[in-house]
């Protein structure tokens, strides 16, 4: 199904989601590249139920997998090497965001092999269309599985980014029996992080109905299972549910952009490596909180928390995030004010004073 009238990317979500599709996955190629991490893939069962349908399918593959967190373009050009090396003509990614993106920009770069790691930064034109690409993600929280954006680790500009192209999956296999293998703490770090794309994108001056609709179906998913974050017992059925909400934030984000917390958020990660979902949360409720009160009332409706005090002392508690401190705020209000096209996502006037109250939100309580 789609998941949002804007994207293209088809979205399946069900238990057994690679097997039941394998036809799918073979219309797209006879040689595959997987791009994954070095543990998890193969700890969920992901890597293997993917390797058997391959297998029995018939189909080429070989595995890279060296992507780190944050992955960086060296780490692009590393898998890119590896999907020429097999002559791959499909990409498959599986994992979190890092594998998920990065196997995006091996997609693009293997399908343009004159190209060097400048064109994954300054871009280009005339490049020919990034090869098949199927997403398997394990976590929830980056919907990057139905999203066209490949976020990476510039280490030349001391920060993250996003490659300048867009590059939808064909299809993305939503299985939720892999979350259950998944940290708890990483299951609510990227938890968090949806909640901070849903948030953003209904919130942003771009949003549409269409948008808008599929952050609502992922506020509903999100609240109905926020007990699981809290430490009530993980369930196949829950754990589905909040890939899914992740997957309906990936929507409304691809069409929207997210805001001024991810704008914020990539200092911290970058300088602290501070994971991406708790960077993010930081400065949800501090973001809210400027906002119209009707659009807080919204808000905080489809969210279920009673004001954006309990929407900070919940992701803090749940993320086990203690706060910031004051120079490391003032250096991301700072990045981000380099920053004008982030900045008009807000419904209100981001000027200095608003960025810089957003980026204190986030500091430490003593
Ligand atoms: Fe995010």
């Amino acid at each position: 199904m789609k998941l949002c009238e804007h994207i293209p990317t088809e979205f399946f979500c069900e238990d057994g989601c690679t097997a039941a599709h394998r036809d799918e996955i073979a219309s797209l190629g006879g040689r595959a590249l997987i791009v994954t991490g070095g543990r998890s893939s193969k700890m969920n069962g992901s890597l293997d139920d993917m390797t058997d349908v391959l297998g029995k399918c018939g189909i080429a593959y070989s595995v890279f997998d060296r992507v780190e967190e944050n992955p960086s373009v060296e780490t692009v050009m590393a898998g890119t090497k590896a999907a020429l090396e097999l002559g791959a003509d499909m990409i498959i990614g599986i994992g979190g965001g890092s594998p998920l993106d990065a196997a995006k920009a091996v997609a693009l770069m293997a399908a343009n092999p004159d190209r060097d790691a400048e064109f994954l930064v300054s871009g280009g034109n005339g490049y020919a269309h990034p090869l098949p690409l199927v997403c398997v993600p394990t976590t929830c929280g980056t919907g990057s599985e139905v999203t066209p954006v490949s976020v990476l680790t510039y280490h030349d500009r001391r920060t993250k980014g996003s490659v300048p192209f867009k590059i939808y999956p064909d299809i993305a296999l939503c299985d939720g029996k892999y979350l259950m293998y998944a940290p708890h703490r990483l299951i609510v770090n990227t938890a968090v992080d949806t909640l901070g794309h849903l948030t953003e994108s209904y919130l942003n001056s771009a949003a549409d109905e269409h948008s808008r609709s599929a952050a609502e179906k992922g506020f509903e998913l999100w609240q109905g299972n926020r007990p699981l974050l809290e430490g009530e017992p993980l369930t196949a059925g829950g754990c589905t549910a909040l890939m899914t909400a992740s997957a309906y934030g990936g929507a409304a984000i691809a069409h929207t952009g997210t805001g001024i917390p991810h704008g914020l958020s990539y200092t911290l990660t970058y300088e602290e490596h501070i994971p991406h979902g708790l960077a993010v949360g930081y400065f949800l409720a501090g973001y809210v909180s400027l906002c119209s009160d009707s659009e807080i009332h919204e808000i905080m409706g489809m969210t279920g928390f009673a004001d954006t005090h309990e929407m900070d002392s919940f992701i803090r508690r749940t993320s086990g995030g203690t706060g910031i401190d004051r120079q490391l705020a003032s250096l991301a209000a700072k990045r981000l004010a380099e920053n004008p096209k982030k900045l008009s996502t807000a419904p209100f006037d981001a000027d200095t004073a608003a960025v810089e109250k957003i980026a204190y939100s986030a500091l430490s309580a003593d």
